[in-house]
């Protein structure tokens, strides 16, 4: 595997470009759709430019990171280039292998992965889920890309939706709920409300075993150092991660809006708020996975 493109230079694709170029011993190309839009310094490691079919000729692994709606129409386009040899790996949420299969044709390659922007500092947790159709059976490229940015998990197809909640989601929903002690992340995570984050650290692990995922305290650790090195080495806001992470009108966006502050701070004050929070935010995530499985 020499060449990996990257198809979307977005909230998460760029993260993902800019950390793979530096840790990757290959090339990495960029795309994107704009082309009033530039590449904010990528071109300094990366391929960057704007013909997806010119880059995915010469690519060993292609990785869609373009937003849901606009992955059927990337997939015909680049679908006539798709060779058995190359791998294809969707990191959009809900879109189900079947259907990137019907547009890609029998033979190429094709995994899902739900990253997080905890990439940025190697501390992604990344669920993967393959093709039992693959006429090839080798995943090592899949795994090993995602390897490099954090920890992995294989997981069937059915628990994506978890996943991409338990993921791609986490460091906003954690952001939000941190963000209510109305200190900055440093002084938050460093020294304030710990007996706050242990809390809800714990219901959220709670949650993610409650889902099925056996590893749910080593998967919130995960997501909650990805979030700390966000906030503290790289410097952004709670609001700075929550707008990289939830697309307008998108599943994170619509749980966000679901946790209502007022109410979580009125629980907090109760003698019983362990099992207020709890209850408010299994809603919020069981609305989340739903909302998810009818996209
Ligand atoms: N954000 C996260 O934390 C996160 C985490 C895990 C997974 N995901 C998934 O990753 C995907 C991207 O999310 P995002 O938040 O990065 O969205 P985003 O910020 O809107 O980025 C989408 C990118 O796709 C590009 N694009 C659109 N059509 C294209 C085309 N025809 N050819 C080349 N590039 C094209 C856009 O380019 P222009 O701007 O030039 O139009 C933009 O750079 C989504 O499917 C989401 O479910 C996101």
């Amino acid at each position: 595997m020499k060449n990996i493109l990257i198809i979307g230079a977005g909230d998460i694709g760029y993260p993902l470009a800019l950390t793979l170029s530096s840790l990757f011993d290959g090339s990495i190309y960029v795309t994107r759709n704009d082309k009033s839009k530039g590449f904010n310094g990528l071109e300094k490691t990366c391929t960057c430019g704007y013909d997806n079919v010119k880059f995915v000729k010469n690519a060993d692994v292609i990785i869609l990171a373009v937003r849901p709606a606009q992955l059927e129409s990337v997939l015909t386009e680049i679908a006539p280039y798709l060779t058995e040899d190359k791998v294809l790996i969707s990191i959009a949420a809900c879109k189900k292998t079947e259907l990137i299969r019907s547009i890609v044709g029998p033979n190429v390659q094709i995994a899902r992965a739900m990253p997080n922007v905890g990439l940025s500092f190697q501390k992604s947790m990344t669920f993967l889920c393959f093709d039992s159709k693959n006429t090839n059976t080798n995943f090592n490229s899949a795994s090993m890309i995602f390897s490099i940015l954090g920890e992995i998990e294989i997981i069937p197809e059915e628990m994506m939706n978890a996943g991409t909640i338990f993921s791609g989601s986490m460091p906003a929903i954690m952001a939000k709920l941190f963000g209510s002690c109305g200190k900055p992340p440093r002084v938050y995570l460093n020294n304030g409300c710990l007996e706050t984050i242990t809390v809800i650290r714990n219901i959220l692990t709670e949650i993610t075993l409650e889902n099925g995922f056996s590893n749910g305290e080593e998967i919130i650790n995960q997501v909650y150092d990805g979030l700390y090195q966000i906030t503290t080495t790289g410097g952004k806001s709670f609001e700075e991660v929550i707008h990289d992470v939830a697309t307008p009108g998108g599943c994170t966006q619509a749980m966000l809006t679901k946790i209502d502050m007022d109410e979580w701070l009125r629980a907090g004050l109760a003698d019983n708020y362990r099992k207020i929070w709890k209850e408010m935010l299994q809603d919020v995530i069981g609305a989340g996975i739903a909302r998810l499985g009818k996209m």
